[in-house]
């Protein structure tokens, strides 16, 4: 009794009972068993195979955490550091080798395992279905460049519902769906790795009629159960209050945030996008009825990803007519003098945004639910922060999370429906590009040594908060 006075006492930031306290990882980035029991190639595998110098120290898509081996050890493990909640993706081109066709039976004993053992260890589980993982049987037929992937997404969606939904009751499309945007199609750092507008705009009007598509599937199912979409928001902050920067800010929010989250959570596009993409000539193939399956197919929950804010200032030189078509010619991103930086990673730690977010969130989008699916802090060389008793302390994550969760909480008093915090990520693991180099984990793995794992410094903390929800 006295324990608990102290405690509540002593707990300046307190969150609602029933807050979801965990961490997000993806399937390619931890299962590992790339090549075994049926699983197909999909496009990491392959770009691996063809360029493996891209991927920092030549390190593949097979040799990441190996959760497909020791899920259960991890999820006891998730326990033990106070996660109530876990969100994992199910590998598509595992449960589907050629992407559609007949279901790979391994793979569902896999994720029939995972999530018994989730659910028996009392980790609810929330379940993603693409986090950039694209079949390579579909990569081959242009991916979510063709409509045909519309509906092999469905099909795949269906079946997971079907086989999962009994003990799922939390389900997302897509994570970050305009990351494949960016990386396949404008900034070279996903496969197919072209520069293509017009196909960019093409994929990211597929990536939302396949999600709207699943959600109407999981509505027709009569699934018991909420589905969402997971999208990393960066907003949008102007050099000055001028109106041309305040201008280029607000298309760079259209481009980059609006576009996916207008038609997820309000069912439409926002209209100062399209008409720039109509002045440019870049209107997507569009079907008739699409429109009104977006428009009533919204997600029930939003899950956000937040990392770092977009700096922008109105653009200070002339368009050249024979550069690419890129968002850039819009608007210039700003470096703002005395930002706080990620140095490891290259990105801006701005925990303001979070709050704006949340803020923009309630007064925009009605409130509507949501959590912080993902935040976190890449670090490189977290080795020699390993004290003598075998411990990374990584005080550094610990002021991270804590200077975020003060303004998560803050939106929390003012009305904000956020009900979670997941860290990115549970365990160190693959990274698209990076591969090893930046560790974001609770928990390190130990790749010389059968990927052993430890608990860091701030996966202890993190229970602790956890644990009296608040700190
Ligand atoms: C998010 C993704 O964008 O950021 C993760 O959902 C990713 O898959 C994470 O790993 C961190 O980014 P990176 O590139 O440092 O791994």
């Amino acid at each position: 009794m006295k324990l608990k006075e102290e405690t509540t006492e002593k707990l300046q930031y307190h969150f609602p009972e029933g807050f979801w306290w965990g961490s997000s990882a993806s399937a390619t980035q931890t299962e590992g068993a790339a090549d075994i029991d049926g699983k197909g190639k999909n496009i990491w595998d392959h770009w691996y195979e063809i360029e493996p110098n891209r991927f920092f120290n030549a390190v593949g898509p097979q040799d990441t955490s190996q959760f497909y081996y020791k899920y259960k050890e991890d999820i006891k493990l998730m326990k033990e550091i106070g996660h109530n909640s876990f969100r994992l993706s199910i590998s598509w081109s595992r449960m589907f080798p050629k992407g559609k066709g007949e279901v790979n039976k391994k793979a569902v004993d896999f994720y029939n395992s995972v999530i018994d053992e989730m659910v028996e260890t009392g980790i609810e589980p929330f379940v993603n279905l693409y986090h950039f993982d694209m079949p390579m049987a579909l990569q081959d037929i242009g991916g979510w460049e063709n409509r045909d992937t519309v509906d092999a997404f469905e099909g795949y969606a269906a079946t997971c519902f079907q086989l999962f939904g009994d003990r799922v009751a939390k389900w997302f499309t897509h994570n970050e769906p305009i990351v494949p945007v960016e990386g396949g199609y404008l900034y070279n750092f996903h496969y197919p790795n072209i520069v293509d507008f017009k196909k960019a705009v093409q994929v990211g009007y597929h990536t939302i009629l396949s999600s709207a598509k699943a959600i109407k599937k999981y509505r027709d199912m009569n699934m018991d159960g909420k589905i969402g979409i997971i999208l990393n928001l960066t907003p949008s902050y102007p050099r000055s209050q001028n109106p041309a920067d305040l201008k280029a800010s607000k298309i760079a929010d259209a481009f980059f945030n609006r576009s996916f989250l207008d038609p997820s959570v309000k069912g439409e596009f926002p209209s100062d996008l399209v008409a720039i993409l109509k002045t440019e000539g870049f209107m997507p193939a569009m079907a008739a009825g699409d429109l009104d399956i977006i428009q009533q197919n919204t997600v029930d929950l939003l899950g956000i990803n937040y990392y770092q804010p977009r700096r922008v200032k109105a653009k200070e030189h002339a368009r050249n007519p024979d550069a690419p078509f890129l968002p850039e010619l819009y608007f210039d991103h700003y470096e703002m003098p005395g930002r706080k930086m990620n140095v490891h990673r290259g990105w801006e730690i701005y925990e303001k945004g979070i709050y704006d977010i949340l803020m923009n969130v309630k007064e925009n989008y009605g409130n509507i639910e949501c959590f912080i699916s993902e935040n976190g802090m890449g670090v490189e060389g977290e080795e020699r922060f390993r004290d003598e008793n075998g411990m990374i302390q990584d005080d550094y994550r610990i002021e991270f999370i804590s200077e975020h969760l003060k303004w998560v909480h803050k939106a929390i008093s003012e009305g904000s429906n956020v009900w979670g915090y997941h860290l990115w990520t549970f365990m160190d693991n693959w990274s698209w590009s990076n591969a090893y180099k930046n560790r974001y984990g609770f928990v390190s793995v130990n790749l010389e040594k059968d990927a052993e794992r430890t608990v860091k410094k701030s996966g202890h903390w993190f229970k602790k908060v956890a644990n009296m929800n608040g700190f």
